[in-house]
């Protein structure tokens, strides 16, 4: 039987609730398929660590998990520590190290969630947006001098490298020739910023001659923002840098009906380190411990996770399952305006899975 070695990680606010819930139906997924098993191993990294140990994770956190054939992470974030040091901490600690450099944010409008925008009923917003993961904006390259003073000085640099940008745009183009349409957008910001954006123009262009059956276009981050809500149809896969693919996730994910359906994956494509698996939603301490946490974006990337392992026939078992469930609103978390509780979310896509009939 192939077998699977899982780190679960938790982490802050309801990333324990959703993950503990998606080791839950991943269980049931390899029930139901009984091709292979998962071996979970439980990691308390995160705030309370911090508490108590001073590090959100060991020296050695990413070696650790080298081990692993992929991380399945809930949230980081605490109202008591700096953002900046929860983050940089653990998650980027982990992203950076084990060069997960390609981060991949499907958007779908799922069964019975209704986008906010009129003119989509569903099949109109389909995307995939490709963030690049390792540098750009989030190199962490930079300093601060002269603290307090009036000539105080701060600065963080966006890097940009020749190798980092070609390895996103062929992870972009060859998944967006993966896709029916065969359709890329690369997001770009190069009439204002004139030295990096404008290598990632060219770079992009040199890397489409290798794909000439990928009809692909460039767009300002501005515009996008436009287009994505007036004509959402004209976009299929998109390609940014690692800021502006941050924002328009949020955008994406908000059109799609929630963010707390929106699930993200950190992707090493040559495999040589294990990718790692989260919803995009944070920690929310409002309702963390309410048992209201909507589990879905976590089921999601649980099944991108599966379709990453080599098991494609149990991930789609999945996203079946997940559809079932979003379909019924009294399986709607509050969050989307429903009722159910993680819980009753959780037993739901169980049960689809159980009934699946392929
Ligand atoms: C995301 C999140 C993070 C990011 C936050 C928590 C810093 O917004 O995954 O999109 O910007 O990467
Ligand atoms: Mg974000």
């Amino acid at each position: 039987m192939r077998s699977y070695r899982i780190a679960a990680m938790g982490g802050d606010g309801i990333g324990p609730e959703v993950i503990s819930a998606g080791v839950e139906v991943l269980k049931a997924c390899a029930e139901r398929d009984g091709g292979f098993q998962l071996d979970f191993t439980d990691f308390d990294w995160g705030s309370d660590y911090y508490r108590k140990h001073g590090v959100m994770m060991p020296a050695d956190g990413a070696d650790q998990l080298r081990a692993f054939d992929a991380i399945l992470f809930g949230a980081v974030g605490a109202p008591d520590i700096p953002d900046h040091v929860t983050l940089w901490g653990l998650r980027l600690a982990i992203c950076q190290p084990l060069d997960q450099y390609a981060n991949v944010r499907p958007t779908r409008v799922l069964p019975g969630i209704t986008s906010p925008l009129r003119n989509v009923s569903g099949p109109e917003l389909d995307w995939v947006i490709v963030r690049e993961n390792s540098e750009g904006e989030y190199s962490g390259v930079g300093g601060r001098a002269h603290r307090g003073l009036p000539i105080e000085v701060a600065q963080d640099v966006s890097i940009m490298t020749r190798a980092g940008v070609q390895r996103i745009m062929r992870y972009a183009f060859r998944l967006a020739q993966s896709r029916p349409r065969k359709l890329l957008t690369v997001v770009t910001k190069s009439n204002a910023q004139r030295h990096a954006m404008v290598m990632w123009d060219e770079i992009a262009a040199e890397i489409a001659t290798e794909f000439p059956d990928v009809t692909w276009d460039k767009m300002l981050v501005d515009a996008m923002t436009m287009r994505m809500v007036i004509k959402p149809a004209t976009i299929d896969t998109i390609v940014a840098s690692n800021l502006h693919a941050d924002i328009l996730s949020d955008l994406a994910a908000a059109l799609a009906g929630s963010l707390g359906i929106a699930p993200t994956a950190n992707i090493n494509p040559e495999r040589d380190t294990p990718s790692m698996f989260e919803p995009i939603h944070g920690s929310a301490f409002d309702i963390t411990g309410k048992g209201i946490a909507n589990p879905i974006a976590t089921f999601w990337t649980a099944s991108m996770m599966l379709d990453h392992l080599g098991e494609p026939n149990a991930a789609q078992r999945l996203m079946r399952a997940i559809e079932h469930t979003t379909a019924n609103p009294n399986l709607h978390t509050p969050d989307l305006g429903g009722p159910a509780t993680t819980r009753q979310v959780t037993d739901a896509v169980c049960e689809a899975l159980r009934m699946a009939n392929d």
